[in-house]
Parts: structure tokens; C-alpha cells; sequence
């Protein structure tokens, strides 16, 4: 972790690293209690994203929004960590198949009847400077199992199949809120939201 040493730039607004607005509207519920304003990236800036892990990613994405923009950007990168597939199909996770019934089934599929059933989740935060320097990132997990088959209809991509025993829910059965609150992104802004309330004063 970056430690952050307070400069006279410390942010009001953020660049989020996406180009879907549903994504800036749940980290504004992240960040609720913050005096921190949220912004789109602009729709022309197109980052690839070249690294090997989720937080590698996210740094790329958050620094080199801020450098583009020349204002502090966040970014995150998150998917699907199967043990029994040695992790994928971790960062390719919103790639792994045309369609999100198609990356369920090929999951479904790689898994066959494999008892080990074993996954997490994961989601990774950076947040950058305008110069691009990140100053801060984090990482949430949240471990839970791979259903046979999927169960419930919320949420988004692999929430049908991801099973939180603790719950006894797949993600796609919980309201938003329980999910919201023992996700991994939940996880990643836990973490993260003291370090950014110290660095907004
Ligand atoms: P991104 O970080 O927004 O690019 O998301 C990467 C991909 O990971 C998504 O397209 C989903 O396939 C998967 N993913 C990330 N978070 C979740 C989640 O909370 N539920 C289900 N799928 C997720």
C-alpha cells in the first residue's frame, strides 16, 4: 500500500476508469458519505487493459485516466476466481465466453462435476493522482462455491452460480444490499473508504 502524504491536492472530484454509468452510480453508493463528486471518463479514452493481475489492472486504468484527463481518476477491475480452474477465469472473466449464459455454462462446463468447488471473487481499487502516481489500492475478496447450476435472478455475469454458504444465497438471490455488503467490491471499499476520507480531510 501506498502511503498518501497530504499535498494541496487532495480530490474533490474522480474520474472514474469506465465508460458505463451503472458502475459510477454504485461506487457513489460506495462513497456515500464523502464530499466527492463522480465523473464518467470521457468516452473517447479507451484503455487496454494489458495486465496479469486484477490490481495490475486497476492501476493501469486509474493512472492512466488521471493522466489523460490531468484529474484524480479510480478504477476498478473485478471477476471470477475458480480454484479447481487455477483461477480463471480470473481477469478474462467479462471475456470468457460471448455472452454472460455462455461464460456461466463454459464455467459450468471446465468445473463438470469436479467436487471442488471452491471460487472468489475478487475486486481491485486504485486511485491516481493527475500526474498518474497511484496513491492508493486495495483489494476485496469474498469466497463462496460454485452452484451445478444457477439460482436466482438479481445481480449481474456469474452472481447465479456463486454461492455464499454463510448466506445460504447465491449472490443473484440477495437484495442489493446484502450483497453490497459482503461482495468483494464491498470488501475493496471497506478497506479503502477510511484511506480516502483521510486523504479528503
Ligand atoms: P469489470 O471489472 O467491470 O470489467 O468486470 C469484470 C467481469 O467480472 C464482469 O463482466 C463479470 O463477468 C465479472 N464480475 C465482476 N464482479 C462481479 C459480480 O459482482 N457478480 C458477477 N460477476 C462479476
Amino acid at each position: 500500500m501506498t502511503n498518501f502524504t497530504s499535498t494541496e491536492t487532495t480530490p474533490r472530484l474522480l474520474v472514474v476508469a469506465t465508460g458505463n454509468p451503472g458502475k459510477v452510480v454504485e461506487m457513489q453508493e460506495y462513497l456515500t458519505d464523502l464530499n466527492l463528486q463522480l465523473e464518467l471518463k470521457p468516452k473517447d479514452l479507451e484503455i487496454e487493459e494489458t495486465g496479469e493481475t486484477f490490481l495490475a489492472n486497476a492501476c493501469l486504468k486509474a493512472s492512466e485516466v488521471a493522466k489523460a484527463t490531468e484529474k484524480w481518476a479510480i478504477a476498478d477491475d473485478s471477476g471470477l476466481a475458480v480454484d479447481a480452474l487455477d483461477g480463471r477465469p480470473g481477469i478474462y472473466s467479462a471475456r470468457y465466453a460471448p455472452t454472460v449464459a455462455e461464460q456461466i455454462e463454459r464455467v459450468l462446463r471446465e468445473l463438470a462435476d469436479n467436487p471442488n468447488r471452491q471460487a472468489q471473487f475478487v475486486c481491485a481499487l486504485a486511485i491516481a493522482r493527475p500526474d498518474g502516481t497511484i496513491v492508493l489500492k486495495t483489494e476485496g475478496i469474498c469466497r463462496g462455491e460454485i452452484l451445478y447450476s444457477p439460482r436466482g435472478n438479481g445481480g449481474f455475469g456469474y452472481d447465479p452460480i456463486f454461492y455464499v454458504p454463510s448466506e445460504e444465497k447465491t449472490f443473484a438471490e440477495m437484495s442489493p444490499e446484502m450483497k453490497r455488503s459482503l461482495s468483494h467490491r464491498g470488501e475493496a471499499f471497506k478497506i479503502l473508504l477510511p484511506q480516502i476520507k483521510a486523504m479528503c480531510g
